[in-house]
Order: structure tokens, then C-alpha cells, then sequence
């Protein structure tokens, strides 16, 4: 994969922007000729300010391209965990800046993609930056972007051949049972398609207990489902264990409900 497209980070340059410069204006103010007591003030806020500035710019830095690439293993993982013969439509669902989509049609020859997200205000991805990013990789016939909403994906039951997701469903604030998002994801999937999401599966407050979620799963009528932490199935930074980083994160693969099934 080309690291001339524009990948976006799962940490939001604008939060480490905004943490950044305050830590550098309370530096500057603890060295103005003020009054001691705010100069003390702004001292400590800088230390407590660049602490918690140095935590998302690691974690930044591992994710990108031009650091820990761990983005890239994630996409990878999913793509993988698809298995070797896809083809047909597949749906990549909250594609922020479409890599993963076009990770999948790279992947799968035969396969039409279409990557879905909607693209708010609140992210730093765009729907223009994805179909650079397909031009600039050769995939633009092959994939598709297009704006909706993982709550309701505006399509029949069973379109899809193989449907994807990575870290989307916890984001999704118009749901707040996010079962009902991984339930919308799977509808949509054809019996005997292949999905692979990775979301914070262990996060109680998204998912309630992980074994009851495993229960909900094989309650869907899949024909296969597993579900693992994602540091089980790729090697994760310690420090990037933190649960609100990928410590609560996992990932859900498997098969659609059984060819024969009405
Ligand atoms: C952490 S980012 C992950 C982006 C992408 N999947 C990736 O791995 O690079 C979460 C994505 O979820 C998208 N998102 C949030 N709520 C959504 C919704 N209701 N429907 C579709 N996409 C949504 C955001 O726009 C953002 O692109």
C-alpha cells in the first residue's frame, strides 16, 4: 500500500493540536514576569499538559503509516480474517478514509466494494479524500464510497457477499446498544457470506458481558462465529493496551446464516 494516500489517524490531529498548544502556553506563561503564584500555577499545568500530551502523540505515531503502521496491521487482520475467496459486493461499513475498502479490493479481484460512513464533522476523514485515495491506487472502478449510516444501512437483507467493519460501531452515538449495529451489519449479509468486524467487543459499556455478546452472536444463526481480543490475534504495545485505547478491542469473524436456511 502506497503511503502517498491519506490514511487519517484513529487519534484526531486536532485534539493533540489543541493539547499542544496549551501545554506551550502555560510553558510561556510560567516563564513570563507575572505574579509568582500564577507563574507556579502555569508550571504545573504544563507538566500535567505535556504528560497528557506525550500519551496521544505516541499512540498517534504508532497507529500512522510513518510510524507503528498499526492501522495497516488492523486493516490486514481484517481483511485476513475474510478468508481467500471472496467476491461480489462487499460492504465496508464507517470507512472514514477508505483504506480498508480499498484494502478489500485489492485483496479480491472479483470483488465490487462499496465503503459507507457519514463522515461527520466530529472525524477528520471525507468522502472526497476516499475517492483520491481509490484514484490514487488504482482502485476507483472497483470501489465505491457512499454516505450512510451504520444504524440503518438503507439496503435489502442479504446484498452483500461479505460485509467489514474496524472500530466504527462503538462511534455510532444515535445507538447506544451496539449489539443492534453488529445485528444491522450481519442483516445485510447473504447466507453463507463471510464478515469480519473489529470494534471494543470487551467494553462492557458498549457490548455488556463479553460472554452474553458471544451468546447474542450464536443466537444470530451463524454458521461460524468467532470472537478474540484483538492482542490475541496481533502483537499490541503495552502502552497501547490501555483500555481506551485497543485494550478493550476485539475482533468478531465468521460466515453468515447457512446457505440452506430459508
Ligand atoms: C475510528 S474511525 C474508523 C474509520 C475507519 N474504519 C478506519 O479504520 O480507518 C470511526 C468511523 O466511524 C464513522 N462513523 C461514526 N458514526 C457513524 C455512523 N452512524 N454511520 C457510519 N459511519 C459512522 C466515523 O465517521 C469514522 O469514519
Amino acid at each position: 500500500m502506497t503511503t502517498r494516500l491519506k490514511y487519517g489517524n484513529w487519534v484526531r490531529l486536532r485534539a493533540l493540536w489543541a493539547l499542544g498548544l496549551s501545554a506551550l502556553a502555560m510553558g510561556v506563561l510560567s516563564l513570563c514576569p507575572l505574579n509568582l503564584w500564577i507563574r507556579v500555577i502555569a508550571a504545573l499545568l504544563f507538566v500535567v499538559l505535556f504528560v497528557s500530551f506525550l500519551y496521544p502523540l505516541y499512540t498517534y505515531y504508532m497507529f500512522s503509516p510513518r510510524g507503528g503502521n498499526l492501522q495497516d496491521r488492523v486493516y490486514d487482520l481484517v481483511v485476513s480474517s475474510l478468508g481467500r475467496e471472496v467476491e461480489g459486493n462487499v460492504l465496508d461499513i464507517g470507512s472514514g478514509n477508505g483504506i480498508l475498502a480499498i484494502r478489500l479490493a485489492q485483496a479480491y479481484p472479483a470483488a465490487q466494494v462499496t465503503g459507507i460512513d457519514y463522515w461527520g464533522k466530529n472525524w477528520e476523514y471525507s468522502e472526497s479524500v476516499c475517492e483520491e485515495n481509490a484514484r490514487l491506487a488504482g482502485m476507483e472502478k472497483r470501489v465505491r464510497f457512499q454516505k450512510g449510516d451504520a444504524a440503518a444501512l438503507g439496503v435489502a437483507d442479504s446484498s452483500f457477499d461479505a460485509v467489514a467493519s474496524n472500530l466504527t460501531f462503538h462511534e455510532v452515538k444515535t445507538v447506544p446498544q451496539k449489539r443492534d449495529l453488529v445485528k444491522e451489519a450481519l442483516r445485510v449479509l447473504r447466507p453463507g457470506g463471510r464478515f469480519a468486524f473489529v470494534d471494543m467487543f470487551y467494553d462492557f459499556k458498549y457490548y455488556g458481558d463479553i460472554s452474553e455478546f458471544e451468546g447474542f452472536l450464536k443466537g444470530l444463526g451463524l454458521s461460524q462465529v468467532t470472537v478474540k481480543p484483538l492482542e490475541q490475534v496481533i502483537t499490541l504495545p503495552k502502552p497501547l493496551m490501555h483500555p481506551k485505547i485497543l485494550g478493550r478491542a476485539g475482533i468478531v469473524w465468521g460466515q453468515g446464516k447457512s446457505d440452506l436456511d430459508p
